[in-house]
């Protein structure tokens, strides 16, 4: 089974034009360990980021996110490969959308066996396991557009910006207690 699959939504735009992140924080403490942070998130209302129309189709599907977290990602970096809550099946899907730099993917990965995590702790004590690249395979990349694409992140993944500018990205969520298999089937109407 793929790891994402762009959508169809009957939507013609998601996003809003020239949303003002001049709130976001653009530098952040380091983790505990020492190591730097690079990448941000941070939750907004749906309002301020998604359009309108976006929200009616969502809420048509009975979806209702609680808020839209906005991820940044500096210029030729990548997020540390981690799982979004591991073995919690809430957490296996999300659309994911991403402006702002001309190139920029989403890469997932098989962890080698026996390989075990580091884990990283913020300073706010928010703990993650993380794996280095050696320490896992590729198994599939998908370029991010601004077409919202229904993405798997109960596997190992991460994000990369190989463009020089910020990248952007907008990833919705929701109560929908579904693994991957179950959120595939249901936005089948819409696989492109
Ligand atoms: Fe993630």
């Amino acid at each position: 089974m793929k790891t994402f699959y762009r959508l169809n939504f009957p939507v013609a735009q998601f996003i809003k034009d020239n949303i003002d992140f001049d709130d976001f924080p653009r530098t952040f403490e380091p983790f505990a360990d020492g190591t730097p942070r690079l990448w941000g998130v941070k939750y907004y209302p749906n309002e301020k980021i998604l359009t309108q129309e976006f929200i009616n189709f969502l809420h048509e599907l009975d979806f209702h996110p609680p808020h839209t977290h906005i991820f940044m990602g500096p210029a030729n970096s990548e997020l540390f490969i981690h799982k979004d809550a591991p073995s919690d099946p809430r957490n296996a899907w999300a659309f994911n959308f991403s402006w702002g730099s001309e190139s920029s993917e989403m890469r997932w990965y098989h962890i080698n066996d026996s390989e075990t995590p580091v884990v990283k702790h913020t300073l706010t004590n928010r703990y993650v396991d993380t794996w280095t690249a050696d320490q896992c395979t590729l198994i599939d990349r998908a370029p991010m557009l601004l077409t919202p694409t229904l993405v798997r992140v109960d596997l190992a993944h991460h994000a990369a910006n190989m463009g020089n500018t910020v990248r952007w990205s907008a990833s919705v969520r929701d109560q929908h207690n579904w693994t991957w298999e179950e959120a595939v089937e249901f936005f089948k109407p819409w696989i492109a």
